[in-house]
């Protein structure tokens, strides 16, 4: 396999406790994600990205973790792990997973111990202060639930640091025992087989007087250190960078193609539901403008929904508003500074806006992720509290509990989708892999197409000149090879006029019907689309032009 196939990937996101239970004890585990890997395959996915395997209270799903170097027994036992990984390559796919290396539950020894003995060497692996009132430029991330980063703690006779939950102590990372044991735990799990990691919240591992606590340089020096020591030790593996960032910070994440393979394109996303929504081209256009160039050897990673509430972090106030009028009207529908709802429901489920995403998602640059269960347009439920409503059980079939489990209804981690629009009679996996025109089934002809042209995944991208602000236009390169990108923004349909003189002679094929559209000439070259219609056409030269 290529060395740069994170490159050309699609990735799917799952959370064990979602995916499948084989043992009907309410919470899926690894054996039940064994026994859909067929399932991910048969979808043409690449690379599964777990959220956190690890022991922990589940005060934030997981993300709280009290043992690096254990599975939570909810999921099942490291040995279940090592065939989980044996599985899932022998199927050529690979698995990736959470790493959440800025915090720790405070259930987790380290923890117990430093808070209660200031002699101890754990004392030093969190940060301390007397006065709440430091680092004061530091914004608070959770303000649905916390009031400050810093939470008194009676045992210590101080405050601890945290910049999410309160049950989630920062680790110290001008620590240098605290950088070590990060490496070990990379190690344990590199050396059982996983191909990486999704590394959770990096720009705030460490802290300085008069910055905001994040992206700081030092930050990055250490990342650096733990790319090389991956990239001594091992081959082929990956590190994905969450950095809930605006592109310029995000930038430097990738150093010099020494520091992270991929980090997501946090500001691309909201952008793309601002521009169906205001039927306009240039919140994309702007954002992937201000968009740096990366490292050859390295991949933006974009996606439309995840485990968490859409988040707006990264827009204006003004865009905020914006999306909060358009998408949440419902107050139960905000989470912090985000939306907690799924893709379809965002998209009111209008099958024309849910292909022209996702045929923008593919083309636009980067390796896509699909959260699981918006393969076949899952529902939410907003009334469940903080993210569980957008992480309800996978729906499998018609049968008791969506195929999930065949535990008692009420003894499920979260109660399966019900209401009428998306219950899980109809809205599920086997059903839609029996209609040919399902959403799933044409999301998997999609990844077929997007794999055999390189160009999707490898292309640089360059906007086109049209007489419609409506529509998108763009063409990607890549290796004296070239596809036209057309997306109508619209819910109306729309003509366009774009300006491909360069392009003069060649002939538009149609990459989805393989249809040759006629040669383009010297004027301007018109095209009709049906309300959120799109194109995407492999430019063939003329022989008689060459
Ligand atoms: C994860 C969240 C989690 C937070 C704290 C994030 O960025 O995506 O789900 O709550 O980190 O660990």
């Amino acid at each position: 396999m290529s060395e740069l196939w994170y490159k050309d990937a699609v990735f799917y996101e799952l959370n064990i406790r979602a995916f499948m239970d084989s043992n009907n004890d309410g919470h899926g585990d690894i054996k039940g994600l064994i026994s859909k890997l067929d399932y991910l395959k048969d979808l043409g996915i690449d690379c599964i990205w777990l959220l956190p395997i690890y022991p922990s209270p589940g005060r934030d799903d997981g993300y709280d973790i009290k043992d690096f170097y254990n599975i939570n027994p909810d999921y099942g036992t490291l040995d279940d792990f090592k065939e989980l990984i044996k599985q899932a390559h022998d199927r050529d796919l690979r698995v990736i997973a959470d790493l959440v290396l800025n915090h720790i539950s405070d259930e987790h020894p380290w923890f117990i111990e430093g808070r209660s003995n200031p002699d101890s060497p754990y004392h030093d692996y969190f940060v301390w202060s007397d006065d709440p009132a430091k680092y004061p430029e530091a914004r608070i991330i959770f303000i649905d639930t916390e009031i400050s980063n810093w939470t008194w703690c009676n045992q210590a006779g101080k405050y601890y640091w945290h910049r999410f939950f309160s049950h989630q102590p920062d680790l110290n990372f001008h620590n240098k025992e605290v950088q070590n044991e990060i490496k070990n735990v990379i190690k344990f799990w590199l050396d059982l087989g996983l191909d990486g990691f999704r590394a959770d919240a990096v720009p705030y591992l460490f802290e300085r007087e008069g910055t905001n606590c994040e992206n700081l340089p030092e930050t990055h020096v250490y990342l650096k250190e733990l790319r090389k020591f991956i990239d001594e030790n091992y081959e082929d593996k990956i590190l994905l960078a969450e950095a809930n960032q605006w592109p310029e910070d995000l930038g430097p994440y990738f150093g010099n193609g020494d520091e992270f393979h991929m980090a997501f394109h946090f500001p691309l996303m909201p952008r793309m539901f601002m521009a169906i929504k205001r039927e306009n081209n240039s919140a994309i256009i702007d954002i992937i403008k201000r968009t740096p160039e990366i490292p050859a050897n390295c991949q933006w990673t974009t996606f439309l929904r995840n485990h968490d509430e859409l988040t707006l972090e990264m827009c204006t106030d003004e865009e905020r508003d914006y999306m909060y009028n358009e998408y949440a009207r419902d107050r139960q529908m905000k989470l912090n500074l985000g939306i907690r709802r799924r893709l379809v429901p965002l998209l009111d489920r209008d099958f024309r806006k849910i292909e022209l995403m996702y045929a923008m998602l593919l083309a636009l640059p980067g390796s896509p992720i699909i959260y699981y269960g918006d393969e076949i347009g899952m529902g939410d439920n907003i009334y469940l509290g903080d993210r569980a409503g957008v992480r309800t059980p996978m729906q499998w079939n018609e049968d008791r509990n969506a195929g999930f489990s065949k535990c008692k209804p009420s003894k499920l981690y979260a109660p399966v989708i019900t209401d009428p629009d998306y219950n899980y009679n109809a809205v599920n996996v086997e059903s839609q892999q029996n209609l040919p025109s399902s959403m799933f089934n044409w999301l998997k002809d999609m990844i077929v197409i997007r794999k055999k042209y390189k160009i999707l995944s490898r292309g640089d991208l360059n906007f086109l000149h049209s007489n419609n602000r409506r529509v998108l236009s763009f063409y990607l390169e890549y290796e004296n090879e070239y596809m036209l990108c057309v997306f109508n923004l619209a819910a109306t349909d729309q003509p366009v006029k774009i300006d491909l003189k360069q392009f003069q002679g060649y002939k538009p094929l149609e990459i989805f019907g393989q249809t040759e559209l006629p040669k383009i000439g010297k004027s301007a070259y018109f095209l009709m689309l049906a309300r959120y219609g799109y194109y995407v056409f492999y430019l063939i030269k003329n022989k008689a032009e060459t």
